[in-house]
């Protein structure tokens, strides 16, 4: 039978630990959000990763620039939550509108403060095998390894995709964990084939049903991290339903990757705070 991993209950458990830890602690985190323009979809994120600061105990402001607002003007708003004392974590809501350069915005949050992981400094300390702060997705997918037990030491993981907030890392981390590590991307030959051969498949390509059956190892773990439209119906690059039947264990879409996102983020402001209360005491 294949397991479900189940990342809303993993999630609802990660969370309520985290606001025990935190009643303990007497700390109270803060986290700010930056959102440029009212796309519906990041509007809906932001205010989910709102509602989970709420949950378990950590204070969040949310700054909304207009859909106009230069890169600039994105920079001031960061740089100013850079320097205020009382913000823990940062994170600017992506994508951004076509006219904000979306790697100065990156490269401006202070990496103590980048709690997405994006900088290239957290990037490259994750690289180097010594993380600070990794990226929420792949870190996320990494803890519900943890929480079914997931063997990773040795087992051949092949990650679709090589975005800086999905698939690098998540190549990263696993290698990180002793995995034997491929990166496929729109370039790879023969796809099919480097799929086939992988203990652990990770797919964030955004394209609805993308991943067949015929292309999964029977027994493989097999880890969804799409989020598209298919005849009205949120679904995830993985045609669940076909490839749940060969696989060993499987991440449905939605309930599956995109609630451990948030909860490593949560996870990620908590650290920020320590680390902060730690270096000024
Ligand atoms: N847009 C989609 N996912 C993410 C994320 O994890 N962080 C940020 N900042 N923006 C996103």
């Amino acid at each position: 039978m294949v397991i479900i991993l189940d990342g809303k209950k993993c999630s609802a458990m990660r969370l309520e630990l985290l606001k025990e830890e935190l009643g303990d602690s007497g700390l109270c985190p803060r986290l700010a959000t930056v959102i440029v323009g009212s796309d519906p979809a990041s509007q809906m994120y932001v205010r989910m990763k709102h509602r989970a600061c709420e949950q378990v105990g950590i204070g969040s402001v949310g700054i909304e620039l207009p859909a106009d607002s230069t890169t600039e003007k994105v920079l001031e708003s960061v740089q100013r939550l850079n320097r205020d004392a009382g913000i823990d974590g940062i994170l600017v809501q992506l994508p951004l509108p076509k006219q904000v350069d979306p790697e100065r915005v990156i490269e401006s949050v202070s990496p103590e403060k980048d709690v997405d992981g994006f900088h290239p400094e957290n990037l490259g300390l994750l690289f180097s095998g010594k993380p600070r702060f990794s990226p929420c997705t792949p870190s996320g997918i990494m803890t519900l390894f943890k929480e079914y037990k997931i063997p990773l030491s040795g087992a051949r993981a092949v990650v679709v995709g090589r975005s800086i907030d999905v698939g690098r890392p998540m190549a990263a981390l696993l290698l990180n964990a002793d995995a034997t590590v491929t990166i496929c991307h729109s370039k790879t030959k023969d796809l099919a084939e480097e799929l086939k051969r992988a203990d652990i498949l990770i797919s964030a390509i955004g394209k609805a049903h993308f991943i067949q059956p015929e292309m999964v190892k029977p027994g493989a773990v097999v880890i969804d991290v799409g989020i598209n439209q298919l005849d009205g119906k949120l679904v995830g690059d993985v045609d669940f339903a076909k490839v749940a039947g060969i696989a060993s264990a499987i991440t449905p879409v939605p309930g599956g990757v995109g609630p451990m996102t948030i909860a490593t983020l949560m996870e990620n402001t908590c650290r920020a705070a320590k680390v902060k209360a730690c270096t000024s005491a």
